[in-house]
């Protein structure tokens, strides 16, 4: 049973200072709820006020979830500036105010604190900088840099001018970061020197350089100086970012975009081939991030906020730049890991600077719960006032240690379920709203109608205590708008199996009280630290590998990571399974994809388990990866059921 389709039916109320301070309460979240069902035109029209606009926008929502014709608008026809609202319509009021509070991967180097004019000045350096590398409105590029802040001047930067950016995360390979180029036609990459992580330096500059060789002559590479660590440099291709801000002009007119011009795309994994380009547009999404931000989190001006994201994944796109600056908040952008120099590094640097909402994954708070208490009692937390957990299911144990030793049983979680391709949280209990139970994503958001449906039938199941496939009637606006040049994958992945309704991918349980419980991914993409990977993706690296012929991967349950990576690989003929190649194939993919795909478990498989007609049966090597022999199911339709039996004989070895 995976931690969250265990029933847990403690409830922990709010706390009356939480209720009393919260934007929402439950009377208002019951009231506004109702009002975004009932009239989503005049719901949304009244939020989309939460950004400036150069034109206002006269239409709301133009929707169409029909498998064929889906297309998706909202607030078409205004016009905006992200940047303009994330720093400019906050000089006024706060130019002197701290934007972006960085903290640095080793704690003995200084912290920097951040002014929205300072943000203004070096956000539009960098987007002169990039306007005098030949980008223009419409253009991408592709940002793969540390979680330094010059991650988020680059992003404003792009929506400064109307380029539209792609971040590949530090951690994946050159192969991974040429792909994405070359996925999206980018013009220019932006990299840095060297990533520092936990003490151990990655050579991004290095990584960029064995990329490019796979791009275009064109593409241009811009570099930040980060460590100062010795890199190549290819003249006219290479840019010294940090000489070339010297001279920049610390102005740069934000540029008018429509609403549904695009802002960004994000490479995430699905169940089938390579990664795709998630398309997220101007206005709707910054409106839902903004809104999301605010609410979710209880943010109140002055507060210090904390998400621990790194830029490279949507939650560091959504809730440590858009949302928090949209909203004029100080936002904190750490570097580096928790359990570097010890496992207290997290409560540390909430205690320095003061954090008031803190949000983080589950798989972090599993791997410091394994180091004791004593690394959190030595810091002072009294200024945190809510947590959060994003990105996979969190177990009980986990939720009740947040709590109780992070929290002090004084602080609100919010478990908030979503996805790269919804652009916000699309379900989380809101603190001052609700009472929530561990493990329990609890409430849809605003105009969210989540759906359980039968995964056969497709038919809606109503009631409560009902367990189901999760999809979203109707749409909200920060939704994926496409597939980056694949229109039709998008259609197909997400309107395809269940007509007009937004497949998310997930299973889902609404319990007796009618709360949602998110039962893991229903298709075959695995979470493995709260990151998402394709298993297709870990298999096509798998095979490409020569002595490889042929390889299944599946995810089984992993006690820090959330869901390890079990691979069955098949030799070809004349390779000998040995330890040196078991090593070799896991640093292969380690270098085809990133350190994040490396493999937990390689099984040597002589055979797959096949139907008939060829198909691997994943459902069989789902269990015998889980240890789970007992309830294999129906094997006769095998083609040769024996290959079963010396996949358990060999998985009792491992
Ligand atoms: C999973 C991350 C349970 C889910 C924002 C989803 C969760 C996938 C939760 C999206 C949660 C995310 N509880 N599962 N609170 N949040 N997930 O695109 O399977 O990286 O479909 O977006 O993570 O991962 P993605």
């Amino acid at each position: 049973m995976s931690p969250a389709a265990q029933t847990e039916t403690k409830l922990f109320a709010p706390s009356a200072d939480t209720v009393a301070r919260a934007h929402v309460n439950a009377e208002t979240y019951d009231r506004m709820y109702a009002a975004s069902l009932a009239d989503p035109e005049g719901f949304w029209a009244e939020q989309g006020k939460r950004v400036d606009w150069i034109k206002p926008f006269t239409q709301v929502k133009d929707v169409n979830y029909n498998f064929g014709e889906v297309s998706i608008n909202w607030y078409a026809d205004g016009t905006l500036n992200v940047a303009a609202n994330c720093i400019d319509r906050h000089l006024a009021t706060r130019g002197d105010q701290t934007a972006i509070i960085w903290e640095p991967d080793s704690p003995t180097e200084p912290a920097k604190h951040i002014t929205y004019k300072e943000l203004h000045g070096s956000v539009c350096r960098m987007a002169n900088i990039l306007e005098s590398l030949g980008v223009r409105k419409g253009d991408r590029v592709v940002i793969y840099l540390p979680m330094i802040p010059e991650a988020a001047y680059a992003m404003l930067a792009c929506a400064r001018i109307g380029a539209i950016h792609s971040i590949v995360f530090a951690g994946f390979s050159p192969d991974a970061l040429a792909a994405r180029v070359n996925g999206c036609d980018a013009k220019v990459v932006i990299t840095a020197d060297e990533a520092p992580r936990g003490g151990r330096k990655t050579p991004l500059k290095s990584n960029a350089d064995a990329a490019l060789l796979h791009c275009k002559d064109s593409v241009k590479c811009l570099v930040v100086k980060r460590t100062g660590g010795q890199t190549t440099w290819i003249a006219d291709r290479d840019y010294d970012y940090n000489e070339m801000a010297l001279e920049a002009s610390d102005y740069c007119a934000p540029a008018e975009m429509g609403a549904e011009d695009p802002l960004f795309i994000l490479y995430t994994s699905g169940s089938t081939g390579q990664p795709k380009g998630v398309v997220h547009t101007t206005g709707g999404y910054l409106v839902y991030a903004a809104m999301t931000h605010e609410i979710t989190f209880d943010y109140h001006d002055g507060d210090i906020y904390w998400c621990t994201a790194d830029v490279g994944w949507v939650t560091g796109h959504s809730y440590i730049v858009y949302g928090p600056l949209a909203n004029g908040a100080t936002t904190l952008m750490f570097e580096g890991v928790p359990t570097y120099p010890d496992a207290g590094r997290f409560w540390e640097v909430c205690a320095k600077h003061k954090v008031n909402q803190f949000y983080t994954a589950p798989t972090a708070i599993r791997a410091l719960m394994g180091q004791g208490t004593s690394f959190v009692e030595k810091h002072d937390l009294s200024d945190l006032r809510l947590l959060g957990t994003v990105g996979e299911p969190i177990n009980p144990e986990a939720w009740n240690w947040y709590n109780d030793v992070v929290g002090k049983g004084k602080c609100p979680i919010v478990d908030t379920w979503w996805q790269t391709e919804t652009g916000g949280h699309l379900m989380t209990p809101l603190p001052g709203a609700h009472a929530t139970k561990p493990g329990s994503a609890m409430k849809p958001f605003f105009g969210i109608q989540p759906v359980v449906l039968d995964p056969q039938s497709g038919v809606e199941i109503s009631g409560n205590g009902v367990e189901g496939v999760l999809c979203i009637k109707d749409s909200w606006p920060g939704q994926m708008r496409t597939v980056w040049g694949d229109h039709e994958r998008f259609q197909k992945t997400y309107f395809a199996d269940y007509k007009g309704y937004y497949f998310t991918g997930d299973g889902c349980r609404r319990d007796a009280d009618g709360d949602y419980w998110i039962t893991g991914r229903v298709d075959d993409v695995i979470n493995v630290s709260g990151h998402r990977m394709g298993t297709a993706e870990v298999e096509s690296a798998l095979v490409a590998h020569a002595a490889v012929a042929e390889a299944a991967v599946v995810g089984y349950p992993h006690e820090i990571k959330g869901q390890g990576i079990y691979c069955y690989v098949t030799l070809m003929n004349d390779r000998e399974p040995s330890d040196e190649l078991m090593k070799e194939l896991r640093t292969w993919v380690r270098t085809e994809i990133g350190p994040i795909a490396s493999p937990d478990v390689i099984q040597w498989a002589p055979g797959l388990p096949k139907t008939r007609s060829g198909k691997i049966m994943r459902r069989i090597l789902r269990k015998i990866a889980e240890n789970d022999f007992g309830s294999l199911g129906d094997t006769s339709t095998l083609a040769d059921p024996s290959v079963v039996d010396d996949l358990i004989a060999n998985r009792a070895n491992k």
